[in-house]
C-alpha cells in the first residue's frame, strides 16, 4: 500500500490547491485536518461516519500511515488524504479559511523542560491555524499529561482567535461521543493517567 496507493493519495505540498474540493471526487461540504494521527483510529472512525468530509491527516510515522491505507484499501475510503510527513510543510499551503475542524490528540508529551520547545503546540503552529481555519471552525485538543495540557491552554488562549467552549468541567473530562478513543489513550487509561478533551473555536 505504501509503494502503491501513497504515491496516487498523498498531499503534495509542492502543489498549490485554491479550493480543497479539487482534492476528492464527489460532493465534499467540510475539509477537516488530523495532526499527528498515530495508528489512525481516530481518522478512520471519523472518515466511516462522514462520507461527506474530506479528511487531511499527516503523521511521519509510517507504520500508522500503512494502517490507513490499508483501511482506505480494504473499505474504499475516498476522502482521506494522507501526508506522511511532519504537518509544518503543508501549512503554507492550506488556502486560507478553508478548515471546518482540526485535532491535535494526544500530541507528543516531550516532558522534560528542555524538550518542551519540540512539542507540537506552538505559537507559530497555532498562528497558522488561525489563518486556515474558517471562522466557527472547531480545534479539538487532547492530552493525558496535565503540563501538556495547561501548554496547550495557554498556547491556544494566547491567540485571540481562539476561544475556549467549556462552560462545564463535564465539557473536558469526559469525551465527547463523537470523538473515539485513540491507541494513545488507551494506553493512559491503562497506566491511570486521566485525559483531558479541549475543544476551542476559532473566531
Ligand atoms: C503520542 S502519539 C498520538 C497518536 C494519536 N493521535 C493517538 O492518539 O493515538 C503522537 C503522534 O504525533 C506524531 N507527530 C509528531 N510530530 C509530528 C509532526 N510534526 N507532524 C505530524 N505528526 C507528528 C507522532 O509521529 C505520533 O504518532
Amino acid at each position: 500500500m505504501v509503494e502503491t496507493l501513497l504515491p496516487e493519495l498523498r498531499i503534495d505540498p509542492a502543489s498549490p490547491v485554491d479550493d480543497l474540493a479539487s482534492l476528492f471526487p464527489g460532493s465534499i461540504n467540510e475539509f477537516w485536518l488530523e495532526i499527528g494521527f498515530g495508528a489512525g483510529e481516530h481518522l478512520i472512525w471519523q472518515a466511516r461516519k462522514n462520507p461527506k468530509v474530506g479528511f487531511l491527516a499527516s503523521e511521519p510515522y509510517i507504520n500508522g500511515v500503512a494502517k490507513v491505507l490499508s483501511a482506505i484499501h480494504k473499505e474504499g475510503f475516498v476522502n482521506i488524504r494522507p501526508y506522511d510527513d511532519d504537518v509544518h510543510d503543508l501549512l503554507d499551503w492550506f488556502p486560507d479559511q478553508s478548515l471546518n475542524k482540526v485535532f491535535i490528540l494526544f500530541p507528543d508529551p516531550w516532558p522534560k523542560k528542555r524538550h518542551n520547545k519540540r512539542r507540537i503546540i506552538s505559537n507559530l503552529l497555532i498562528s497558522h491555524l488561525a489563518r486556515i481555519m474558517k471562522p466557527g471552525a472547531e480545534l479539538r485538543f487532547a492530552s493525558d499529561i496535565p503540563d501538556y495540557v495547561d501548554w496547550g491552554m495557554r498556547k491556544i488562549l494566547e491567540n485571540p482567535d481562539f476561544y475556549w467552549t467549556a462552560n462545564h468541567p463535564d465539557d473536558w473530562r469526559q469525551r465527547p461521543i463523537d470523538w473515539p478513543e485513540t491507541r494513545y489513550e488507551r494506553k493512559a487509561t491503562e497506566a491511570g493517567r486521566t485525559a483531558s478533551y479541549i475543544s476551542f473555536l476559532r473566531r
